[in-house]
């Protein structure tokens, strides 16, 4: 049963990705968003809030016109053949669930995108003019000089070349914006974090902003801009309208709840795009969170820079599960952070097979041998039963916080207590004791009924692990009923059927785990 997102109302929890370019294949910093994204939208499912969550790819603009060029392909061929080979599956390798996908090519985004931008013509939010600047093709944006890299006037995310370009377009008039933008910030109508994001985007806006050219007209690939068709809608300006298109701006949805993204797409989300919505009267998107990047080799991992891993690569070897684990436990969302095969084979090993893994084996073998399979019946101890009302309440409130890892810290934490609960216990010898039977049945009930509460509070990261343990525990219902909310409210029955099935996180070879 779904019921109504946190507020109250019937509006649905609604997250969003960034839409991704399609020039090239993704690599592991693209699925990083898209991993948090997912985790954070199965958490509030596992609520019971109903929850959207959209992901998509951008398809328009001169650096996919190019890719497409470079293959012999015309730019729709080139972002269908994209999106069947490489994006889609990737979203198959890292196990997301996303609720829609949108293309903007598609016309439900064409369409609603000419409409909007022919209602703030025709209401004198944009004008003709022209303008020369430094242009970055990678990052389709203007710079402003004095942030380029010397010598060369380099992309200071890129490190390539600019170009100059100097074009008569037409212009969004941002700049008269800018004081109702500080007033949102301020205000709390619109959350921009972490605090370091907060910070560029108040700093930026409080210098004055200039307007922006929101038309192309040298190339194009583009959608058409409707009172000029020598025109196309600037790439930017087109694909941050999907957040809405998608949902077809209903009120079931908008506002956007969370806008994950970059670091690098900040102010576009933070600035340009509330800015647009003010100007077509629509409320603006609640929270913009921007994530740090992954480097590797203290730079941006790119594939403009052959440092790309595309993320099937980790998921052929350790799994879905383990690769939405590791990234969220080892990084600290909203920082800059590595990623490294040792680091992911350590983790892997010492907290998903070693502590995870291991109890959930311990206890299935356990209730095996000794109970035939049968959960005795029994009463949870009391500090187990309180570490577990611990846990479920950090990594609540780290989740809302967006604080994924804190989030794993709290569950993991909990993880070892139960471990260290058990060796403590030594219930291997009060085994060899028929007097000390209650004894033994209170440690594997509570055993088992922690690793119940763990399966919830770590299926929205794991859900394929988790789906196996419901099923070893022989857990009740279905795993997704089962509320985050009541975990330490509800018990397993006793007389469950407890099977010691596959190993959740088995011993791999090191073949793959490349240094
Ligand atoms: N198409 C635009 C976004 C439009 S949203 C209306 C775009 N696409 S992108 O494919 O270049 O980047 C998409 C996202 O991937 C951005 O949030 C960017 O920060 C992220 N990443 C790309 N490389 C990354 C890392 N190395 N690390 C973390 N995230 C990275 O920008």
């Amino acid at each position: 049963m779904t019921t109504a997102s946190g507020d109250g109302t019937d509006k649905a929890f609604y997250v969003t990705t960034p839409i991704y370019y399609v020039n090239d294949a993704p690599h592991i910093g693209h699925a990083y968003t898209t991993v948090a994204g997912d985790v954070l939208t199965r958490w509030h499912r596992q609520r019971g809030e109903k929850v959207h969550f959209l992901t998509g790819t951008d398809e328009h603009g001169q650096k996919i016109l190019q890719a497409a060029d470079a293959h012999g392909m015309t730019p729709q061929e080139w972002c269908d053949h994209m999106v069947s080979t490489a994006w889609l599956p990737m979203l198959t390798s890292i196990d997301a669930a996303n609720d829609d996908f949108i293309r903007t090519t598609q016309p439900r985004h064409t369409e609603r995108v000419q409409e909007f931008w022919q209602r703030l013509y025709d209401q004198g939010e944009v004008y003709s003019g022209s303008y020369t600047g430094p242009y970055c093709i990678a990052c389709e944006e203007f710079k402003v000089p004095g942030e380029l890299i010397q010598p060369g006037d380099l992309c200071p995310i890129h490190t390539r070349p600019v170009e100059m370009l100097s074009e008569t377009n037409y212009f969004f008039r941002l700049s008269y914006y800018a004081d109702r933008l500080l007033e949102a910030y301020r205000s709390g109508e619109i959350r921009v974090e972490p605090e370091s994001a907060r910070n560029e985007v108040l700093r930026f806006v409080e210098t004055g902003l200039n307007d922006i050219s929101m038309s192309r007209s040298t190339f194009d690939w583009g959608i058409g801009v409707p009172w000029d068709p020598a025109h196309v809608i600037y790439v930017w300006i087109d694909a941050l309208l999907n957040y809405w298109t998608a949902v077809e701006g209903s009120a079931e949805y908008w506002p956007a709840d969370v806008h994950l993204v970059g670091k690098d797409i900040l102010r576009f989300h933070a600035v340009i795009w509330p800015a647009m919505l003010m100007a077509a009267g629509l409320p603006l998107p609640k929270l913009v969170f921007a994530n740090g990047w992954l480097l590797v080799g203290g730079e941006k991992m790119s594939k403009t820079k052959l440092t790309g891993i595309p993320p099937q690569r980790i998921t052929d070897h350790f799994g879905s599960d383990a690769y939405r684990y590791y990234f969220l436990r080892e990084l600290q969302f909203g920082q800059d952070g590595s990623f490294s095969w040792e680091s992911m084979a350590a983790r892997y090993q010492s907290e998903l097979g070693d502590q995870l893994g291991n109890l959930a084996s311990r206890l299935t073998s356990m209730v095996g041998r000794y109970r035939d399979g049968v959960l005795p019946d029994a009463v949870i101890d009391e500090g187990i039963a309180a570490a577990m009302v611990t846990a479920r309440d950090d990594a609540e409130a780290a989740i809302d916080r967006l604080d994924f890892q804190s989030a794993l810290a709290a569950v993991m934490t909990f993880v070892r207590i139960v471990n260290g609960y058990v060796t403590e216990r030594e219930p291997w010898k009060v085994a060899k004791d028929d007097s000390r039977a209650s004894e033994l049945d209170a440690i594997l009930y509570t055993t088992a009924d922690a690793l119940r509460a763990m399966a919830v509070l770590l299926n929205p990261v794991m859900p394929k692990a988790c789906a196996k343990l419901w099923q070893q525990l022989g857990a009740p219902g279905e795993l997704a009923d089962a509320r985050v909310q009541k975990v330490a409210d509800e018990h397993l029955p006793a007389g469950s059927n407890v099977v010691k099935g596959d190993l959740l996180f088995p011993r791999l070879a090191d073949e793959g785990t490349e240094a």
